[in-house]
């Protein structure tokens, strides 16, 4: 008597994106629509802050770097991120930043998403912060510095040119390399560019500057007299207990955007400031609860850290493209057998199935 393995039932398949996919996923929909896109997800999710449970992330942290994961649900999705940062990588041939992530459906606890996170991240981190640019930087800027050139420095840009009209980037990397392999990407893509031989250069006649280095310190990367009255700050590198970008000085001038406080006052550059130190919450500026930029001379900082929210947002994005664009793999993922008691019986039949 022969026997046949038993077949996955549709449950035990779950959709997984890979790298190859994302990257197909993006040029298909083109990367300025996605970005785009991708914002009204994030947007949606914000107007929807307290729906979700929040925590700051668990962090695992070493000498060269810090493994992360990522949880938030609202009452019908689960979602998580797994993430590192380990600054020193990029020197090794490694990526400082990798991601991949999940979600899964509340009520049975099935998986329904399995996607590769690390291109996913520099898109929702620069979508998140071309979002917030919106509500606080100058209007009709038209200048951006970028400080530090490294993976997420495109993505940055072009989500401000898509979603705040940027059109001049200035580039500054302590490695000129860096700012070369980033002026060569975005060849074409309408940016007047120059590279800076300084972070004092880079910033002049900014409207917004955005740091995004990576280094496993407090560093200065922006002193006091480098920030002018009236300019919006996208502080994206400080994300870690002892990691920031910014002389404290300069919080002190600023009014402070974060994602969520109890996590940035951990990771952000606020972790500077005493724990009380007022900073509104993005979410309320974005559902018309606070106030955003409100003068020409304040200096408003986005003090982000990245949010769990961002990542769900992000992947709830990516699930609803895939129906359309058949841009995933079915991995065999969940043991669901038919009777759901019989879990050992599924894999005796198996074996039985693997001998005839
Ligand atoms: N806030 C968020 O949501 C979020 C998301 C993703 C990444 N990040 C952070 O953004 C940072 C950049 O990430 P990445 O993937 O682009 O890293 P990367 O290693 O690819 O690039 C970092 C660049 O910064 C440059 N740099 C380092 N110190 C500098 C300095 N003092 N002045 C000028 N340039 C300097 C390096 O030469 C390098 O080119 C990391 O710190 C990462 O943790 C934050």
């Amino acid at each position: 008597m022969s026997f046949t393995a038993p077949a996955p039932s549709h449950l035990a398949y779950v959709p997984f994106v890979s790298v190859e996919n994302m990257m197909a996923l993006v040029h298909a929909i083109g990367i300025d629509v996605f970005l785009r896109e991708l914002a009204e997800y994030l947007e949606a999710d914000f107007r929807r802050w307290p729906e979700f449970d929040k925590t700051p992330r668990i962090a695992a942290h070493s000498a060269e770097g810090v493994i992360e994961l990522m949880p938030t649900s609202d009452s019908s999705l689960y979602g998580f991120k797994y993430v590192n940062g380990h600054p020193k990588n990029m020197k090794e041939g490694l990526q400082t930043v990798t991601a991949f992530g999940m979600l899964a459906d509340v009520s049975s606890g099935y998986p329904t998403l399995l996607s590769e996170m690390t291109i996913l991240t520099a898109l929702r981190t620069a979508a998140t912060s071309a979002m917030a640019a919106r509500y606080l930087a100058p209007a009709n800027s038209r200048t951006m510095a970028i400080i530090g050139n490294g993976a997420q420095s495109e993505f940055q840009a072009i989500a401000f040119r898509e979603m705040v009209g940027i059109h001049a980037l200035r580039l500054y990397d302590l490695d000129r390399a860096a700012s070369e392999k980033c002026a060569r990407n975005l060849a074409g893509m309408g940016f007047d560019m120059t590279i800076c031989d300084s972070t004092e250069a880079a910033v002049e006649n900014a409207d917004i500057i955005t740091t995004v280095t990576a280094d496993k310190q407090c560093a200065t990367i922006l002193s006091d007299n480098m920030v002018g009255a009236g300019i919006h700050i996208n502080a994206v590198g400080g994300d870690c207990p002892g990691k920031t970008e910014l002389h404290r000085d300069i919080l002190l001038r600023s009014s402070i955007f974060a994602e969520y406080p109890p996590q940035t006052r951990i990771e952000g550059e606020i972790q500077q400031l005493s724990p009380d130190h007022p900073v509104t919450e993005l979410w309320e500026v974005i559902a018309g609860k606070a106030q955003g930029r409100t003068g020409k001379g304040q200096i408003t900082l986005f003090d982000s850290v990245g949010f769990a929210i961002e990542d769900f947002s992000a992947l709830r994005y990516v699930r609803d493209r895939l129906e359309e664009t058949g841009l995933y793999e079915k991995l065999d993922m969940v043991a669901d057998p038919d009777d759901p008691r019989d879990l050992f019986g599924m894999l005796q039949r198996s074996k039985m199935a693997a001998a005839s």
